[in-house]
């Protein structure tokens, strides 16, 4: 599996699913989750009304609509709260639940927001790290997944995910 960096508007990209940065009601909010649903159409949220929500760290998966890409799984990042309570497992179990289930329905390609990193307040090097490592566990056990992209919304963001992606240390 590729791990690639794409700096943009998450919306535009034709893979086989997006990941939304939702919230456990899945009937959309602001940030990326606003994005999506905008860009998919009124059809999206009808559709995630028969979901009954989402639990924090778990994912669903849905048709894409008027998005290029062809599904969109819908994660519930963590809210940060100080990091000791249970942040870091909940934001890895969003990638790992996503991963499993594009895996699930033999996708070849996803493309990851820095889920938790806007509205809900995780601090940046800390989730892309946990992004990055998540990637990279499923790249190392092998994956039917053909790529994986971490989408950054801004530049610093993807010069983050570059700096942490080349192998060079954390600053601290
Ligand atoms: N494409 C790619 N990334 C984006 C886009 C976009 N169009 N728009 C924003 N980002 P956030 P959260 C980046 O706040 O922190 C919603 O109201 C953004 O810069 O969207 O998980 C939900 O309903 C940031 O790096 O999600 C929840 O209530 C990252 O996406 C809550 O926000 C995530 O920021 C979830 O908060």
């Amino acid at each position: 599996m590729n791990i690639e960096i794409w700096q943009g508007d998450i919306t535009r990209l034709a893979v086989d699913a997006i990941v939304n940065a939702a919230n456990s009601s899945l009937l959309g909010g602001g940030g990326v989750d606003g994005a999506i649903h905008r860009a998919a159409g009124p059809e999206l949220v009808a559709h995630c009304r028969t979901l009954g929500g989402c639990p924090t760290g778990e994912a669903r998966l849905t048709p894409g609509f008027r998005l290029p890409a062809r599904h969109v799984i819908h994660t519930v990042g963590p809210v940060w709260r100080g990091g000791n309570h249970g942040e870091p497992d909940l934001l890895a179990a969003c990638y790992r639940n996503s991963l499993a289930l594009a895996e699930a329905h033999g996708l070849a390609s996803i493309a990851f927001p820095a889920i938790s990193c806007g509205i809900y307040g995780y601090p940046l090097e800390q989730a892309a790290v946990i992004a990055i490592g998540e990637l990279r566990r499923l790249r190392q056990s092998g994956s039917s997944l053909e790529k994986a992209v971490l989408v950054a919304f801004s530049r610093d963001m993807a010069v983050l995910y570059e700096r942490l992606l080349s192998g060079e240390s954390p600053a601290s």
